[in-house]
């Protein structure tokens, strides 16, 4: 398992593209499966768990080209509707396949997802909505069991706007019988990319980007092209590794309104945001970092993807702040490596306080998820002297090469192949 060597202080400068986002591919790719024939995903980034539900679908018979950002499938010969555990236990995220099999065949066999570093991560949502538009839903030997002749368009309430749960749902309801109608629904730029894509391809829906999807179901779907959204998590990412280290940056291929709560956090800490023509800019030389309190919440508030990150970025603060998750009440794994960094924060059930300290130390420090290990790179590269961050085959799941991403912005780190770890 490869890790990562920082030697941390180096402010950084220059400029940068953002990748296409992780969350929306993970649900483009699945709503392929819903037409036979060939599409094309745009801006797809090149990240594990892309890879992942790559070889997912070709599992299931689909063929995939994936070269330059371009990712071609061509779905017309798939002949398996199954999601094994091998697939499922490596990445959630295959769980979108329910609801296009189900769709497409009638029938679909998909893993429980397991276990996750931070949870619990429940599907509920996803079963009760599929089982109310007519579905067959069995637990049979740790898999999902469904058949359905064909779903039946109804209103379903999400009691909790879930990202996954309106994917796989709005995909289960675009060759539906009748009209389905999805109140509460997630609203996060992902989703609308989804319905973006699905409109693309012949679906009727009204109201994408909004918390009430109205679907009218059609008898068959046409493969299509679209671009994949820049990673509003990858860009968060890159801002506060600048500010950090008190660096100055620019991002391109970002839309501002992917991420303004962030933005507007940033600027309460102190950092100064140019935004410009095709992405933005910070600016955080002689930076004195103001204790920014955070509180996460669905999308257009501060995403708990950034949660970790942010929670590091504190710990160098001029007093204390607070970061409280209200999305996943146990997602603070980050907090005992970030203390061997030297950080001084103390959890008690889903709030941290962040006590800021005049610097951190470099250490070698354990990753346990995606953010979490972020907000570990995001240490060492501001703390002094050198900090080894192992297992980053979690990064690798969610980020395109981001160590040479922050290398290419003056950070000193490298990644050495084959950790005992
Ligand atoms: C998506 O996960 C993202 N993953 C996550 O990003 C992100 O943290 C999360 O949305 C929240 O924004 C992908 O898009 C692939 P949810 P998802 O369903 O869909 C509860 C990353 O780092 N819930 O919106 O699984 C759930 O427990 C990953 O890139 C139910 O109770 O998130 C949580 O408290 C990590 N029942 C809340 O809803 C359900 O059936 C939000 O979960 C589904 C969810």
């Amino acid at each position: 398992m490869d890790k990562f060597i920082i030697n941390g202080g180096a402010a950084l400068k220059g400029e940068i593209e953002v990748s296409g986002a992780k969350n929306a591919s993970l649900a483009l790719l699945p709503a392929t499966i819903l037409a036979p024939g060939k599409s094309t995903l745009r801006n797809t980034p090149e990240l594990n768990d892309v890879f992942t539900m790559i070889k997912l679908v070709n599992h299931m018979g689909a063929e995939v080209d994936f070269s330059d950002h371009i990712l071609s499938i061509d779905t017309s010969n798939i002949k398996l509707q199954t999601a094994p555990y091998e697939h499922v236990k490596k990445m959630r995220a295959s769980v979108y396949v329910l609801g296009p099999l189900l769709s497409r065949y009638g029938s679909a066999k998909v893993s429980l997802p397991g276990g996750c570093a931070w949870g619990p991560r429940p599907i509920n949502l996803h079963l009760e909505g599929l089982k109310k538009m007519g579905a067959d839903i069995d637990l049979v030997d740790g898999y999902i069991v469904a058949k359905a002749k064909r779903l039946n368009g109804v209103n379903i309430y999400f009691d909790i706007p879930s990202v996954g749960a309106t994917g796989n749902i709005l995909m289960a309801s675009v060759l539906a019988k009748g009209t389905t109608v999805i109140s509460n629904a997630a609203i996060e730029p992902e989703i609308t990319n989804l319905g973006e894509f699905l409109i693309k391809m012949g679906a009727k829906i009204d109201g994408s980007g909004t918390n009430t999807l109205t679907i009218e179901g059609v008898d068959e779907l046409h493969p299509a092209e679209v671009d994949t959204i820049p990673d509003r998590i990858e860009a968060g990412t890159l801002l506060i590794a600048t500010a950090i280290t008190s660096g100055k940056v620019k991002l391109t291929n970002i839309d501002k309104s992917l991420l303004q709560t962030v933005l507007l956090k940033l600027e309460s800490a102190g950092c100064d945001i140019k935004i410009n023509s095709n992405g933005l800019g910070l600016d955080a030389a002689n930076l004195e970092i103001n204790p920014t309190n955070i509180s996460t919440a669905v999308f257009p508030g501060f995403p708990t993807d950034m949660q970790a990150q942010w929670t590091v970025f504190m710990s160098l603060a001029n007093g204390t702040s607070s970061v409280r998750d209200t999305i996943y009440f146990d997602r603070f794994k980050h907090v005992p490596e970030l203390v061997r960094l030297g950080a001084d924060i103390t959890v008690n059930e889903n709030i941290a306080i962040i006590k800021g300290v005049k610097n951190l130390n470099g250490a070698k420090v354990m990753s346990t998820d995606l953010r979490a290990s972020a907000s570990l790179v995001l240490g060492g590269i501001a703390a002094k002297g050198n900090t080894e961050v192992l297992r980053v085959y979690h990064l690798d799941r969610g980020y395109q090469r981001i160590d040479e991403k922050l290398k290419h912005l003056g950070a000193d780190i490298k990644r050495v192949a084959g950790d005992e770890f």
